[in-house]
Protein backbone atom coordinates (compact mmCIF):
# COMPACT_ATOMS: atom_id res chain seq x y z
CA UNK A 1 0.00 0.00 0.00
CA UNK A 2 2.96 2.14 1.47
CA UNK A 3 4.69 1.49 -2.21
CA UNK A 4 1.68 2.61 -4.33
CA UNK A 5 1.38 5.76 -2.06
CA UNK A 6 5.10 6.43 -2.83
CA UNK A 7 4.89 5.83 -6.25
CA UNK A 8 1.46 8.36 -6.61
CA UNK A 9 3.62 10.44 -4.95
CA UNK A 10 6.89 10.53 -6.99
CA UNK A 11 4.10 10.48 -10.04
CA UNK A 12 2.67 13.55 -9.22
CA UNK A 13 5.75 15.27 -8.01
CA UNK A 14 7.18 14.10 -11.74
CA UNK A 15 3.94 15.75 -13.32
CA UNK A 16 4.79 19.14 -11.67
CA UNK A 17 8.01 19.71 -12.62
CA UNK A 18 7.52 18.48 -15.92
CA UNK A 19 4.52 20.98 -15.83
CA UNK A 20 6.92 24.15 -14.61
CA UNK A 21 9.67 22.89 -17.01
CA UNK A 22 6.87 23.20 -20.25
CA UNK A 23 5.98 26.16 -19.32
CA UNK A 24 9.20 28.12 -18.40
CA UNK A 25 10.60 26.46 -22.12
CA UNK A 26 7.13 27.72 -23.50
CA UNK A 27 8.11 31.19 -21.40
CA UNK A 28 11.49 31.37 -23.19
CA UNK A 29 10.36 29.97 -26.79
CA UNK A 30 8.00 33.04 -26.81
CA UNK A 31 10.43 35.72 -25.43
CA UNK A 32 12.58 34.54 -28.56
CA UNK A 33 9.66 34.68 -30.64
CA UNK A 34 8.61 38.25 -29.58
CA UNK A 35 12.50 39.10 -30.28
CA UNK A 36 12.29 37.18 -33.65
CA UNK A 37 9.24 39.36 -34.62
CA UNK A 38 10.08 42.64 -33.20
CA UNK A 39 13.43 42.63 -34.87
CA UNK A 40 12.70 41.07 -38.14
CA UNK A 41 11.95 43.72 -41.37
CA UNK A 42 9.74 42.02 -43.77
CA UNK A 43 6.75 41.42 -41.91
CA UNK A 44 4.90 44.75 -40.59
CA UNK A 45 2.07 42.87 -38.87
CA UNK A 46 4.66 40.87 -36.87
CA UNK A 47 6.58 43.53 -36.53
CA UNK A 48 4.15 45.98 -34.74
CA UNK A 49 2.45 42.74 -32.76
CA UNK A 50 4.73 40.23 -31.99
CA UNK A 51 3.90 37.04 -31.41
CA UNK A 52 0.24 36.88 -31.91
CA UNK A 53 0.55 38.73 -35.16
CA UNK A 54 1.79 35.05 -36.08
CA UNK A 55 -2.11 34.24 -35.82
CA UNK A 56 -2.81 35.71 -38.86
CA UNK A 57 -1.03 33.33 -41.47
CA UNK A 58 -2.53 29.81 -39.15
CA UNK A 59 -6.30 31.67 -39.79
CA UNK A 60 -5.66 32.79 -43.28
CA UNK A 61 -4.41 29.62 -43.58
CA UNK A 62 -7.42 27.60 -41.50
CA UNK A 63 -10.15 30.23 -43.04
CA UNK A 64 -9.66 28.30 -46.80
CA UNK A 65 -10.70 24.95 -44.87
CA UNK A 66 -13.73 26.46 -42.95
CA UNK A 67 -15.03 28.18 -45.47
CA UNK A 68 -14.93 25.24 -47.38
CA UNK A 69 -16.19 22.94 -44.83
CA UNK A 70 -18.31 25.16 -42.39
CA UNK A 71 -19.27 28.77 -44.12
CA UNK A 72 -19.72 28.50 -47.67
CA UNK A 73 -23.32 28.15 -49.12
CA UNK A 74 -24.06 25.44 -51.89
CA UNK A 75 -23.82 27.46 -54.03
CA UNK A 76 -21.48 29.76 -53.34
CA UNK A 77 -17.74 29.25 -54.28
CA UNK A 78 -15.44 29.10 -57.10
CA UNK A 79 -14.37 27.58 -59.34
CA UNK A 80 -16.94 25.16 -58.68
CA UNK A 81 -19.31 25.58 -55.85
CA UNK A 82 -20.21 22.28 -53.34
CA UNK A 83 -23.75 21.75 -55.41
CA UNK A 84 -21.53 21.24 -58.46
CA UNK A 85 -19.00 19.15 -57.13
CA UNK A 86 -21.55 16.50 -54.80
CA UNK A 87 -22.87 16.28 -58.39
CA UNK A 88 -19.96 15.11 -59.92
CA UNK A 89 -19.11 13.14 -56.67
CA UNK A 90 -22.30 11.20 -56.48
CA UNK A 91 -21.81 10.01 -60.26
CA UNK A 92 -18.70 9.06 -59.72
CA UNK A 93 -19.57 6.96 -57.07
CA UNK A 94 -22.80 5.69 -58.84
CA UNK A 95 -24.75 6.47 -56.20
CA UNK A 96 -28.32 8.28 -56.40
CA UNK A 97 -28.51 11.49 -57.61
CA UNK A 98 -31.26 12.79 -56.87
CA UNK A 99 -32.20 15.42 -54.36
CA UNK A 100 -35.27 16.19 -52.12
CA UNK A 101 -37.75 18.84 -51.55
CA UNK A 102 -36.66 21.43 -53.99
CA UNK A 103 -34.26 23.05 -55.79
CA UNK A 104 -31.70 25.62 -53.87
CA UNK A 105 -30.96 27.26 -57.70
CA UNK A 106 -31.62 30.57 -57.82
CA UNK A 107 -33.01 31.21 -61.20
CA UNK A 108 -33.89 34.50 -61.52
CA UNK A 109 -29.89 35.98 -62.16
CA UNK A 110 -29.16 36.98 -65.42
CA UNK A 111 -27.04 34.25 -68.04
CA UNK A 112 -29.10 31.74 -65.77
CA UNK A 113 -29.92 28.54 -68.41
CA UNK A 114 -33.35 26.90 -68.44
CA UNK A 115 -34.55 23.84 -71.07
CA UNK A 116 -37.71 24.49 -72.54
CA UNK A 117 -39.82 21.30 -71.70
CA UNK A 118 -41.56 19.14 -74.11
CA UNK A 119 -45.63 18.54 -73.84
CA UNK A 120 -45.10 15.56 -74.95
CA UNK A 121 -41.89 13.92 -74.60
CA UNK A 122 -40.73 10.49 -76.25
CA UNK A 123 -41.54 8.15 -74.06
CA UNK A 124 -38.39 6.27 -72.26
CA UNK A 125 -38.34 3.38 -74.58
CA UNK A 126 -38.15 5.47 -77.46
CA UNK A 127 -34.71 7.33 -75.90
CA UNK A 128 -31.59 6.89 -78.86
CA UNK A 129 -27.81 7.31 -77.65
CA UNK A 130 -26.29 9.65 -79.07
CA UNK A 131 -25.44 9.96 -83.08
CA UNK A 132 -22.27 9.05 -83.87
CA UNK A 133 -20.12 12.25 -85.35
CA UNK A 134 -17.43 11.20 -88.08
CA UNK A 135 -13.91 13.52 -87.95
CA UNK A 136 -12.21 13.99 -90.88
CA UNK A 137 -14.21 12.69 -93.28
CA UNK A 138 -13.02 12.39 -96.82
CA UNK A 139 -10.22 14.70 -96.32
CA UNK A 140 -7.58 11.73 -94.13
CA UNK A 141 -7.21 7.80 -94.25
CA UNK A 142 -8.25 7.51 -90.93
CA UNK A 143 -11.04 9.33 -90.34
CA UNK A 144 -12.48 9.00 -86.89
CA UNK A 145 -15.99 8.16 -85.56
CA UNK A 146 -17.69 8.53 -81.85
CA UNK A 147 -20.52 8.88 -80.84
CA UNK A 148 -19.19 10.24 -77.21
CA UNK A 149 -20.29 13.23 -75.93
CA UNK A 150 -18.19 13.88 -73.35
CA UNK A 151 -14.25 13.26 -73.44
CA UNK A 152 -11.64 13.97 -70.80
CA UNK A 153 -9.70 17.08 -71.80
CA UNK A 154 -5.77 17.42 -71.78
CA UNK A 155 -3.65 17.21 -69.35
CA UNK A 156 -0.14 16.48 -69.52
CA UNK A 157 1.85 13.93 -67.52
CA UNK A 158 4.08 15.66 -65.69
CA UNK A 159 0.91 18.07 -64.75
CA UNK A 160 -0.91 15.13 -63.25
CA UNK A 161 0.73 11.85 -61.78
CA UNK A 162 1.22 8.29 -63.04
CA UNK A 163 -1.62 6.98 -61.11
CA UNK A 164 -3.85 9.70 -62.36
CA UNK A 165 -2.81 9.26 -66.12
CA UNK A 166 -2.98 5.43 -65.79
CA UNK A 167 -7.02 5.94 -63.85
CA UNK A 168 -7.88 8.27 -66.81
CA UNK A 169 -6.68 5.92 -69.25
CA UNK A 170 -8.97 3.32 -68.61
CA UNK A 171 -11.69 4.74 -67.21
CA UNK A 172 -12.30 6.73 -70.59
CA UNK A 173 -11.93 3.26 -72.09
CA UNK A 174 -14.20 1.56 -69.57
CA UNK A 175 -16.91 4.58 -70.34
CA UNK A 176 -16.00 5.01 -74.29
CA UNK A 177 -14.23 7.84 -75.07
CA UNK A 178 -11.17 9.44 -75.57
CA UNK A 179 -8.39 11.02 -73.69
CA UNK A 180 -6.63 14.17 -74.69
CA UNK A 181 -2.68 13.69 -73.99
CA UNK A 182 -2.16 17.21 -73.04
CA UNK A 183 0.60 18.80 -74.33
CA UNK A 184 3.49 16.71 -71.97
CA UNK A 185 3.62 13.88 -74.84
CA UNK A 186 2.57 10.38 -74.68
CA UNK A 187 2.94 8.20 -72.50
CA UNK A 188 3.11 4.20 -72.02
CA UNK A 189 0.42 5.48 -68.95
CA UNK A 190 -2.04 6.99 -71.80
CA UNK A 191 -2.08 3.65 -73.59
CA UNK A 192 -2.47 1.38 -70.75
CA UNK A 193 -5.92 1.61 -70.89
CA UNK A 194 -6.84 1.32 -74.29
CA UNK A 195 -9.01 4.47 -75.02
CA UNK A 196 -9.42 6.85 -77.63
CA UNK A 197 -6.62 9.53 -77.47
CA UNK A 198 -6.04 12.46 -78.56
CA UNK A 199 -2.23 13.33 -79.14
CA UNK A 200 -1.72 17.45 -78.32
CA UNK A 201 1.22 18.82 -79.79
CA UNK A 202 1.81 21.83 -77.84
CA UNK A 203 4.43 24.75 -78.34
CA UNK A 204 7.38 23.03 -76.72
CA UNK A 205 6.57 19.75 -79.43
CA UNK A 206 7.14 17.54 -76.79
CA UNK A 207 7.10 13.94 -77.33
CA UNK A 208 7.20 15.02 -81.47
CA UNK A 209 10.64 17.34 -81.01
CA UNK A 210 13.23 17.17 -83.44
CA UNK A 211 16.58 18.73 -81.67
CA UNK A 212 16.23 22.07 -82.60
CA UNK A 213 12.70 22.06 -80.90
CA UNK A 214 10.61 22.04 -84.34
CA UNK A 215 8.25 19.21 -85.37
CA UNK A 216 10.14 15.80 -86.03
CA UNK A 217 8.10 13.93 -89.03
CA UNK A 218 9.78 10.77 -87.91
CA UNK A 219 8.29 11.49 -84.27
CA UNK A 220 4.81 12.08 -85.07
CA UNK A 221 4.88 9.14 -87.48
CA UNK A 222 5.48 7.20 -84.10
CA UNK A 223 2.98 8.36 -82.55
CA UNK A 224 0.13 8.27 -85.52
CA UNK A 225 1.62 4.39 -85.71
CA UNK A 226 -0.45 3.64 -82.44
CA UNK A 227 -3.49 2.39 -83.42
CA UNK A 228 -5.75 4.22 -80.27
CA UNK A 229 -4.16 7.68 -81.46
CA UNK A 230 -7.48 8.83 -83.17
CA UNK A 231 -6.54 12.67 -84.06
CA UNK A 232 -4.16 15.10 -83.44
CA UNK A 233 -4.73 18.26 -81.60
CA UNK A 234 -2.45 21.71 -82.71
CA UNK A 235 -2.65 23.55 -79.35
CA UNK A 236 -2.88 27.56 -80.32
CA UNK A 237 -3.94 28.31 -76.48
CA UNK A 238 -5.61 27.07 -73.18
CA UNK A 239 -8.38 29.25 -71.51
CA UNK A 240 -6.33 29.95 -68.21
CA UNK A 241 -3.73 31.07 -69.71
CA UNK A 242 -3.88 32.51 -73.80
CA UNK A 243 -0.74 33.34 -74.91
CA UNK A 244 1.47 31.92 -71.88
CA UNK A 245 3.66 29.14 -72.32
CA UNK A 246 4.71 27.26 -69.24
CA UNK A 247 7.41 25.37 -67.41
CA UNK A 248 8.15 21.75 -65.95
CA UNK A 249 11.00 23.05 -63.82
CA UNK A 250 14.14 20.52 -64.57
CA UNK A 251 14.12 19.28 -60.83
CA UNK A 252 10.45 17.45 -61.77
CA UNK A 253 12.24 16.12 -65.36
CA UNK A 254 12.61 12.45 -64.11
CA UNK A 255 14.30 9.86 -66.84
CA UNK A 256 10.56 8.81 -67.53
CA UNK A 257 9.19 12.34 -68.31
CA UNK A 258 12.68 13.36 -70.23
CA UNK A 259 11.91 9.78 -72.27
CA UNK A 260 8.81 10.90 -72.86
CA UNK A 261 9.00 14.60 -73.61
CA UNK A 262 12.50 13.91 -76.27
CA UNK A 263 14.39 16.33 -73.12
CA UNK A 264 17.58 16.07 -71.06
CA UNK A 265 17.21 14.47 -67.44
CA UNK A 266 17.08 17.88 -65.15
CA UNK A 267 16.24 19.89 -68.09
CA UNK A 268 13.68 22.59 -67.90
CA UNK A 269 10.35 21.32 -69.99
CA UNK A 270 10.04 24.89 -71.31
CA UNK A 271 6.76 25.81 -73.72
CA UNK A 272 7.22 29.13 -75.72
CA UNK A 273 4.48 30.84 -75.50
CA UNK A 274 3.68 30.24 -79.46
CA UNK A 275 5.05 27.98 -81.77
CA UNK A 276 7.62 29.31 -83.45
CA UNK A 277 6.55 28.01 -87.21
CA UNK A 278 3.28 29.52 -86.11
CA UNK A 279 2.75 33.34 -87.26
CA UNK A 280 -0.70 33.75 -89.35
CA UNK A 281 -3.40 32.31 -90.55
CA UNK A 282 -1.25 30.33 -93.58
CA UNK A 283 1.26 28.95 -91.14
CA UNK A 284 -1.35 27.21 -89.20
CA UNK A 285 -2.81 25.63 -91.71
CA UNK A 286 0.16 24.68 -92.97
CA UNK A 287 0.75 23.02 -89.91
CA UNK A 288 -2.77 21.43 -90.00
CA UNK A 289 -2.18 20.42 -93.21
CA UNK A 290 1.53 18.86 -92.68
CA UNK A 291 0.62 16.95 -89.60
CA UNK A 292 -2.56 15.62 -91.18
CA UNK A 293 -0.63 14.60 -94.38
CA UNK A 294 2.17 13.04 -91.97
CA UNK A 295 -0.63 11.06 -89.74
CA UNK A 296 -3.38 10.51 -92.08
CA UNK A 297 -5.35 10.80 -88.96
CA UNK A 298 -7.96 13.90 -88.53
CA UNK A 299 -6.15 16.95 -87.07
CA UNK A 300 -7.22 20.49 -85.58
CA UNK A 301 -6.32 23.05 -83.02
CA UNK A 302 -7.33 24.40 -79.71
CA UNK A 303 -8.16 28.24 -78.66
CA UNK A 304 -9.53 30.66 -76.91
CA UNK A 305 -11.61 32.54 -79.13
CA UNK A 306 -12.10 35.83 -78.44
CA UNK A 307 -11.61 37.86 -81.92
CA UNK A 308 -14.62 37.55 -84.86
CA UNK A 309 -12.06 39.00 -87.04
CA UNK A 310 -9.55 36.38 -86.37
CA UNK A 311 -12.27 33.64 -87.31
CA UNK A 312 -12.97 35.48 -90.48
CA UNK A 313 -9.47 36.19 -91.89
CA UNK A 314 -9.23 32.50 -91.07
CA UNK A 315 -12.25 31.09 -92.45
CA UNK A 316 -11.84 33.30 -95.55
CA UNK A 317 -8.55 31.82 -95.77
CA UNK A 318 -10.10 28.28 -95.54
CA UNK A 319 -12.91 29.02 -98.25
CA UNK A 320 -10.02 30.10 -100.65
CA UNK A 321 -7.31 27.72 -100.20
CA UNK A 322 -10.19 25.01 -100.16
CA UNK A 323 -11.54 22.54 -97.75
CA UNK A 324 -8.22 20.41 -97.91
CA UNK A 325 -6.83 22.85 -96.12
CA UNK A 326 -9.54 23.17 -93.16
CA UNK A 327 -8.80 21.55 -89.33
CA UNK A 328 -10.65 18.76 -89.33
CA UNK A 329 -12.15 19.98 -85.67
CA UNK A 330 -11.88 23.55 -83.32
CA UNK A 331 -11.80 23.06 -79.96
CA UNK A 332 -12.47 26.14 -77.97
CA UNK A 333 -11.06 26.25 -74.70
CA UNK A 334 -13.37 28.43 -72.02
CA UNK A 335 -11.33 31.65 -70.47
CA UNK A 336 -12.31 30.06 -66.91
CA UNK A 337 -11.00 26.55 -67.96
CA UNK A 338 -8.37 25.23 -65.43
CA UNK A 339 -4.54 24.70 -65.62
CA UNK A 340 -1.37 23.50 -62.98
CA UNK A 341 -0.14 27.14 -62.76
CA UNK A 342 -1.45 30.27 -64.53
CA UNK A 343 -0.47 34.32 -63.75
CA UNK A 344 -3.66 35.87 -61.96
CA UNK A 345 -4.20 38.29 -64.71
CA UNK A 346 -4.50 35.58 -67.36
CA UNK A 347 -6.54 33.63 -65.24
CA UNK A 348 -8.70 36.08 -64.72
CA UNK A 349 -9.02 38.19 -67.40
CA UNK A 350 -7.48 36.83 -70.67
CA UNK A 351 -9.78 35.64 -73.33
CA UNK A 352 -13.90 35.18 -73.20
CA UNK A 353 -16.00 32.37 -71.86
CA UNK A 354 -17.42 29.93 -74.18
CA UNK A 355 -20.91 30.95 -72.81
CA UNK A 356 -19.96 33.83 -75.50
CA UNK A 357 -17.29 32.25 -77.68
CA UNK A 358 -18.98 28.79 -78.65
CA UNK A 359 -22.06 30.73 -80.01
CA UNK A 360 -19.16 33.17 -82.29
CA UNK A 361 -17.59 29.98 -83.70
CA UNK A 362 -20.65 27.94 -84.76
CA UNK A 363 -22.20 31.36 -86.04
CA UNK A 364 -19.11 32.09 -87.73
CA UNK A 365 -18.67 28.22 -89.37
CA UNK A 366 -22.12 28.75 -90.47
CA UNK A 367 -21.43 31.89 -92.11
CA UNK A 368 -18.71 30.54 -93.98
CA UNK A 369 -20.71 27.46 -94.93
CA UNK A 370 -17.81 25.57 -92.63
CA UNK A 371 -19.74 23.55 -90.21
CA UNK A 372 -20.43 20.34 -92.08
CA UNK A 373 -16.23 20.40 -92.19
CA UNK A 374 -15.42 21.56 -89.45
CA UNK A 375 -16.52 19.70 -86.17
CA UNK A 376 -16.53 21.57 -82.94
CA UNK A 377 -15.48 20.28 -79.14
CA UNK A 378 -15.70 22.95 -76.55
CA UNK A 379 -14.21 22.42 -72.95
CA UNK A 380 -14.93 25.04 -69.89
CA UNK A 381 -16.53 24.42 -66.84
CA UNK A 382 -18.54 21.55 -68.62
CA UNK A 383 -18.60 19.03 -65.88
CA UNK A 384 -22.58 19.00 -64.80
CA UNK A 385 -25.67 18.07 -66.93
CA UNK A 386 -26.52 21.26 -67.64
CA UNK A 387 -23.42 22.65 -68.79
CA UNK A 388 -23.25 19.81 -71.47
CA UNK A 389 -26.54 20.55 -72.10
CA UNK A 390 -26.71 24.16 -73.01
CA UNK A 391 -23.75 23.43 -75.38
CA UNK A 392 -25.51 20.83 -77.18
CA UNK A 393 -28.15 23.09 -78.11
CA UNK A 394 -25.85 25.58 -79.13
CA UNK A 395 -24.82 23.15 -81.55
CA UNK A 396 -21.40 21.91 -80.39
CA UNK A 397 -20.69 18.12 -81.62
CA UNK A 398 -18.35 17.37 -78.44
CA UNK A 399 -17.86 18.45 -75.23
CA UNK A 400 -14.48 18.38 -73.38
CA UNK A 401 -13.65 18.25 -69.40
CA UNK A 402 -10.46 18.30 -67.34
CA UNK A 403 -11.38 19.25 -63.55
CA UNK A 404 -14.65 16.64 -63.87
CA UNK A 405 -12.65 13.80 -64.20
CA UNK A 406 -10.05 15.26 -61.31
CA UNK A 407 -13.44 15.31 -59.20
CA UNK A 408 -13.95 11.78 -60.07
CA UNK A 409 -10.26 11.08 -58.97
CA UNK A 410 -11.30 12.46 -55.81
CA UNK A 411 -9.89 15.94 -56.33
CA UNK A 412 -11.39 18.20 -53.54
CA UNK A 413 -10.74 21.78 -54.92
CA UNK A 414 -7.61 22.09 -52.55
CA UNK A 415 -6.39 24.73 -55.57
CA UNK A 416 -3.01 22.94 -55.29
CA UNK A 417 -1.94 22.00 -58.90
CA UNK A 418 0.68 24.46 -58.72
CA UNK A 419 2.67 23.05 -55.91
CA UNK A 420 4.03 19.44 -55.16
CA UNK A 421 1.48 19.10 -52.58
CA UNK A 422 -1.99 18.03 -54.10
CA UNK A 423 -3.80 16.37 -51.10
CA UNK A 424 -5.57 13.79 -53.66
CA UNK A 425 -2.24 12.71 -55.46
CA UNK A 426 -3.58 14.25 -58.62
CA UNK A 427 -1.15 16.84 -59.13
CA UNK A 428 1.66 15.62 -57.23
CA UNK A 429 5.12 13.56 -57.63
CA UNK A 430 4.98 13.03 -54.18
CA UNK A 431 5.10 9.21 -54.23
CA UNK A 432 3.49 9.45 -50.45
CA UNK A 433 0.32 11.29 -51.46
CA UNK A 434 -0.01 9.07 -54.88
CA UNK A 435 -0.83 6.12 -52.86
CA UNK A 436 -4.19 7.72 -51.58
CA UNK A 437 -5.30 7.45 -55.67
CA UNK A 438 -6.22 3.98 -56.26
CA UNK A 439 -6.15 3.15 -59.48
CA UNK A 440 -8.16 0.16 -59.72
CA UNK A 441 -10.93 2.04 -57.70
CA UNK A 442 -10.82 5.80 -59.16
CA UNK A 443 -10.68 4.11 -62.57
CA UNK A 444 -14.77 2.46 -62.30
CA UNK A 445 -15.31 6.18 -60.64
CA UNK A 446 -13.96 7.94 -63.75
CA UNK A 447 -15.68 5.85 -66.10
CA UNK A 448 -19.25 6.15 -63.86
CA UNK A 449 -18.58 9.86 -63.90
CA UNK A 450 -18.83 9.90 -67.89
CA UNK A 451 -21.83 7.55 -68.17
CA UNK A 452 -23.94 9.12 -65.68
CA UNK A 453 -23.10 11.98 -67.34
CA UNK A 454 -24.36 11.39 -70.31
CA UNK A 455 -27.11 9.52 -68.82
CA UNK A 456 -28.31 12.69 -67.14
CA UNK A 457 -27.37 14.53 -70.49
CA UNK A 458 -30.31 12.07 -72.80
CA UNK A 459 -32.66 12.71 -69.78
CA UNK A 460 -32.88 16.34 -70.54
CA UNK A 461 -33.11 15.87 -74.29
CA UNK A 462 -35.63 13.34 -73.80
CA UNK A 463 -37.56 16.03 -71.70
CA UNK A 464 -37.01 18.72 -74.09
CA UNK A 465 -38.92 16.51 -76.67
CA UNK A 466 -36.12 15.10 -78.73
CA UNK A 467 -34.88 11.25 -78.48
CA UNK A 468 -31.39 11.90 -78.82
CA UNK A 469 -28.71 14.47 -76.78
CA UNK A 470 -27.62 15.89 -80.50
CA UNK A 471 -30.92 16.74 -81.70
CA UNK A 472 -31.12 19.72 -79.31
CA UNK A 473 -31.11 23.31 -80.61
CA UNK A 474 -31.44 26.38 -79.77
CA UNK A 475 -34.98 26.24 -79.61
CA UNK A 476 -34.76 24.07 -76.48
CA UNK A 477 -32.66 26.53 -74.36
CA UNK A 478 -33.62 29.73 -72.82
CA UNK A 479 -31.26 32.43 -70.73
CA UNK A 480 -32.06 34.58 -68.59
CA UNK A 481 -31.86 38.04 -69.76
CA UNK A 482 -33.18 40.75 -67.11
CA UNK A 483 -35.85 40.87 -64.53
CA UNK A 484 -36.03 37.36 -64.37
CA UNK A 485 -37.69 37.13 -68.02
CA UNK A 486 -35.73 34.71 -70.37
CA UNK A 487 -35.29 34.61 -74.08
CA UNK A 488 -34.49 31.48 -76.19
CA UNK A 489 -30.80 30.46 -77.39
CA UNK A 490 -32.84 30.94 -80.82
CA UNK A 491 -33.88 34.05 -80.42
CA UNK A 492 -30.71 35.37 -78.69
CA UNK A 493 -28.28 33.90 -81.13
CA UNK A 494 -30.64 33.29 -84.78
CA UNK A 495 -28.85 30.71 -87.18
CA UNK A 496 -27.05 31.88 -89.95
CA UNK A 497 -26.68 30.40 -92.95
CA UNK A 498 -24.00 30.84 -95.76
CA UNK A 499 -26.53 32.59 -98.16
C1 LIG B 1 -4.03 20.18 -64.13
C2 LIG B 1 -4.42 20.66 -65.49
C3 LIG B 1 -3.53 20.49 -66.55
C4 LIG B 1 -3.87 20.94 -67.83
N1 LIG B 1 -3.00 20.74 -68.87
C5 LIG B 1 -3.36 21.11 -70.12
C6 LIG B 1 -2.53 20.83 -71.25
O1 LIG B 1 -1.47 20.23 -71.13
N2 LIG B 1 -2.96 21.25 -72.46
C7 LIG B 1 -4.16 21.91 -72.65
O2 LIG B 1 -4.50 22.26 -73.77
N3 LIG B 1 -4.96 22.15 -71.60
C8 LIG B 1 -4.61 21.78 -70.35
N4 LIG B 1 -5.46 22.01 -69.31
C9 LIG B 1 -6.76 22.67 -69.60
C10 LIG B 1 -7.87 21.65 -69.82
O3 LIG B 1 -7.57 20.76 -70.85
C11 LIG B 1 -9.22 22.32 -70.16
O4 LIG B 1 -9.11 22.96 -71.40
C12 LIG B 1 -9.67 23.34 -69.14
O5 LIG B 1 -9.34 22.97 -67.83
C13 LIG B 1 -11.18 23.54 -69.22
O6 LIG B 1 -11.89 22.38 -68.88
P1 LIG B 1 -12.51 22.14 -67.41
O7 LIG B 1 -13.19 23.42 -67.02
O8 LIG B 1 -13.45 21.01 -67.58
O9 LIG B 1 -11.38 21.84 -66.50
C14 LIG B 1 -5.14 21.58 -68.03
C15 LIG B 1 -6.02 21.72 -66.97
C16 LIG B 1 -5.68 21.27 -65.71
C17 LIG B 1 -6.67 21.43 -64.59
Amino acid sequence: MSSIAGFASSFITFTVVLFVFLVGVLFVYLIAIYFIDRTQTEHTVRRNYPVIGRFRYIFEHLGEFFRQYFFAMDREEMPFNRAQRSWVYRAAKDIDSTVAFGSTRDLRPEGTVMFVNSAFPPLTDESLPPKPIVVGDGFCANPFTSSALVNISGMSFGAISKPAVLALSHGAKKAGCWMNTGEGGLSQYHLEGGCDIVFQIGTGKFGVRDEFGGLSEEKLKGIAGHDVVKMFEIKLSQGAKPGKGGMLPGAKVTKEIANIRGLEVGQDAISPNRHHELENNEDLLNMIQRVRRVTDKPTGFKAVISSMAWLDDLFELINRRGLDAAPDFITVDSCDGGTGAAPMSLMDDMGLPVKESLPMLIDKLNEYGLRERIKVNVSGKMINPTEVAWALCMGTDFVSTARGPMFALGCIQALQCNKNTCPTGITTHDKDLQKGLVVASKQKRVANYIKNLEKEIRIIANSCGVRRPRDLNRTHARVVVSHGRSKTLAELYPEISKD
